[in-house]
């Protein structure tokens, strides 16, 4: 693990631990998940880039997003820091017969100025650095990585969607796999812990995310500060406002085409 992920108290980055993608893979990766991505690429107006275009799955795990848009006739670079689920990633387009290209890199340091026409970074993947600065650099990142006019894709929960849930505790179920979720917000809004309890027969497992929570405005207050120019937010997949209904909040930056940023 890079020194830039010290927590500050000395503890290693939850998400620099690979027993926490281990363990709570069935219910991260699910097959519903993987059918889902595959119908956003699909589907989703804000999935239309044009044909051909060089995109970069930022955080790409075990390629869910990946293959669909290899698919889809684009030329994609699956980024991620976990060896384990690139291979798996690998894995996966393989067997979809599909072609991408995986390079093992944290999201802080990675930037391949003007490689890309796109950049997504899918189903809360972001905010994950302990200092918001760095989570900033990601964006900057992206920045640099993008061919003027390409496209930044964020797609979190927004703070305005966890203040609306009344209820701090989930349970799911999938394939006699029982998930608890119980989430703690920290330092005023500011971040989130969220605590996963894995429990299938005897077998328990646990482990422990923080993140940084972001509201539309603070996110478009980083982008810009990154350098997008135009920024815009949508609720869910179709393109629906971000609003009190949204479901994901998902932003869409754009990288101006002149030395203005327009
Ligand atoms: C919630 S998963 C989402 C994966 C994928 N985007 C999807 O939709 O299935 C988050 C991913 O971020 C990766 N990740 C976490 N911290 C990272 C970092 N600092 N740099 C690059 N990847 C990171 C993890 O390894 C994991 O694959």
């Amino acid at each position: 693990m890079s020194a830039e992920h010290d927590t500050g108290s000395g503890a290693s980055a939850w998400f620099a631990d690979q027993t926490f993608w281990d363990d709570f893979y069935p219910h991260l990766f699910s097959a519903e998940r993987a059918a889902e991505a595959e119908r956003i690429v699909e589907r989703s107006p804000l999935f239309r880039f044009p044909s051909g275009a060089r995109v970069l799955d930022l955080c790409c795990g075990p390629g869910l997003f990946t293959v669909p848009l290899a698919r889809a006739g684009h030329a994609v670079t699956g980024v991620d820091l976990s060896a384990p689920l690139l291979d798996r990633a690998r894995t996966r387009c393989r067997e979809a017969g599909v072609k991408a290209r995986f390079v093992e890199a944290d999201m802080l340091g990675f930037a391949e100025p003007e490689a890309f026409d796109a950049v997504v970074n899918m189903f809360t993947s972001f905010g994950y650095l302990h200092r918001h600065e760095d989570n900033v650099q990601v964006l900057r990142n992206a920045h640099t990585s993008l061919a003027p006019g390409g496209t930044l894709l964020v797609d979190l929960v927004g703070k305005e969607i966890l203040a609306r849930r009344d209820e701090r505790v989930s349970l799911s179920e999938l394939d006699g796999k029982v998930l608890v979720q119980r989430d703690t917000i920290l330092d005023d809004w500011s971040r989130l812990r969220s605590d996963w309890y894995s429990i299938e027969g005897s077998r328990a497992a646990t482990g422990s995310m923080t993140l940084h929570l972001y509201s539309a405005a603070e996110l478009r207050d980083m982008l810009r500060s990154a350098g997008f120019t135009g920024v815009r937010f949508h609720g869910d997949y179709e393109g629906g406002p971000y609003d009190h209904r949204a479901e994901r909040l998902i932003a869409v930056a754009t990288k101006g085409v002149d030395a203005r940023g327009n």
